[in-house]
């Protein structure tokens, strides 16, 4: 698909990871839609290095926990900046949890927000940009496949998220393709630091985190490819050879 001129919506598109994924599409000549949560401040200012690169630009604020929300969102996007033909599910909650001691509480906030919403996304997408073209890449992560112990309901919502994958994949084609990037470390969570970063990825093949430019090379091969969809591209320095 020839991005330029395109609309995207990013979820969870303010900071992080989802910022670096906005402005990858904003250097590309994407129109984009930054959906945050509680990032109001962060969203603006995202909004605002996105205009530099010459795109239409503006925040959308929803708590994709709560399903109605999500397929406002979509609306509110389209009534704002036009279809969107690229949807990137980002926004995620990543919160420790065993079998033992897994809430229903954090069950709910990972397999609403990490899946549901990706999935009414999707929904309402799909709806709207009929036979295409159009484009869906869903950030995962490589534990989705080669599960640890301590992220139960984290890790069960990102390898729901690639069964979503595969299955929009095949029934949206032709038109739309359906990818996800299943994510190593790229940043620390929040609270941690470098030398946190540094023990995760010091086990991996590649031992280092992955850089901003090749998550979003990464993205816009992606959106620019149209012969591949169902595909769940491992960006992770190969952690996932070595984890299994
Ligand atoms: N960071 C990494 O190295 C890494 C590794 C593997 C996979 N990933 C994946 O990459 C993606 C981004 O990671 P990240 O580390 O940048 O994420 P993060 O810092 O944990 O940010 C989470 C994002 O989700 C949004 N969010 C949280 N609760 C929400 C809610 N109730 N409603 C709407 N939005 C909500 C947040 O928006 P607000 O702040 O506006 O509330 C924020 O933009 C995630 O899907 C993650 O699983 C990241």
């Amino acid at each position: 698909m020839d991005l330029h001129g395109q609309v995207a919506l990013v979820t969870g598109g303010a900071h992080r990871v989802g910022r670096m994924l906005v402005l990858a599409l904003a250097r590309a000549g994407v129109h984009v839609a930054v959906h945050y949560g509680r990032s109001a401040e962060a969203a603006r200012e995202t909004v605002a290095l996105a205009r530099r690169h010459g795109v239409r630009a503006a925040a959308f604020q929803a708590d994709l926990t709560q399903a109605p929300a999500a397929a406002a969102l979509f609306r509110q996007v389209q009534e704002a900046l036009g279809t969107p033909r690229i949807l990137v599910n980002s926004a995620a909650a990543f919160v420790p949890g065993q079998v033992r001691d897994t809430t229903l509480e954090n069950w709910d906030l990972h397999l609403n927000l990490n899946l549901r919403a990706p999935f009414l996304l999707t929904q309402a997408f799909a709806r709207a940009v009929g036979a295409g073209p159009g484009k869906v890449v869903n950030i995962t992560d490589w534990r989705a496949v080669y599960p640890g112990q301590k992220y139960l309901a984290y890790t069960i919502s990102k390898a729901g998220l690639i069964t979503l994958t595969h299955m929009a994949a095949r029934e949206l084609a032709p038109g739309v393709q359906v990818n996800a990037l299943a994510l190593g470390v790229v940043l620390p969570p929040p609270d941690r630091d470098a030398a946190y970063l540094q023990r995760l990825v010091q086990r991996t093949p590649a031992g280092r985190a992955i850089r901003e430019d090749e998550v979003t090379d990464a993205l816009l091969f992606l959106l620019r490819n149209d012969a591949v969809t169902g595909e769940v591209l491992f960006l992770d320095g190969g952690a996932h050879l070595v984890h299994g």
